[in-house]
């Protein structure tokens, strides 16, 4: 069972979306649609990333860590998970948007193998544009391998 207000908090504080409870719940009743939490014991729900798996393509939708635990790992230990889930089952690549502004986000990304291959040009409400970036899904496993043990 999937706690749609916790994820919803996590949104709002992260991007003031005052739909963010509709959105949720919205989302999760597409069958393609997956989501992760990071959980903490005694603390809660702290981060969530979700997207769709659409053919041999995962795609990132939120990714969201609550402002008082960002910087501690738990984006990166997100996104490794969504990249080992969506290859075991069947996705070989992986794409975003991210505000051009975002750059702590783009920085998570990179880490990632991520690179820009599209923009969008005064795609998001506020007018600034939005960056497309895509992983092959290998690069990524591979990066987050070389992340953890080292080049091998
Ligand atoms: C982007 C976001 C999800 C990262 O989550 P996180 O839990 O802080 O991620 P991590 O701690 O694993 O950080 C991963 C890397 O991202 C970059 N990063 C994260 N926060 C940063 C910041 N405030 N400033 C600069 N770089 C930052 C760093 O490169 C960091 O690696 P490092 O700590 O080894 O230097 C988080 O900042 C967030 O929720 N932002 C608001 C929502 C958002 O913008 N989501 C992305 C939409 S596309």
């Amino acid at each position: 069972m999937v706690d749609v207000p916790a994820i919803a908090a996590i949104e709002r504080a992260c991007f003031g979306r005052d739909e963010a409870e509709d959105l949720i719940a919205a989302e999760l009743t597409r069958g393609w649609a997956r989501v992760w939490v990071a959980e903490l014991q005694a603390v809660g729900m702290v981060a969530f990333i979700d997207g769709w798996l659409v053919a041999d393509e995962f795609e990132v939708h939120f990714v969201a860590t609550l402002p008082e635990w960002q910087r501690k790992g738990l984006g990166t230990m997100l996104l490794d998970y969504v990249v080992f889930q969506a290859f075991s089952q069947g996705a070989r690549s992986v794409v975003l948007e991210v505000r051009r502004g975002n750059t702590a986000a783009q920085a998570l990304y990179r880490a990632r193998d991520f690179e820009i291959v599209a923009e969008r040009r005064g795609y998001y409400d506020d007018g600034e544009d939005a960056l497309v970036m895509r992983s092959p899904l290998e690069s990524s496993l591979v990066a987050a391998r070389r992340a953890a043990y080292g080049d091998f």
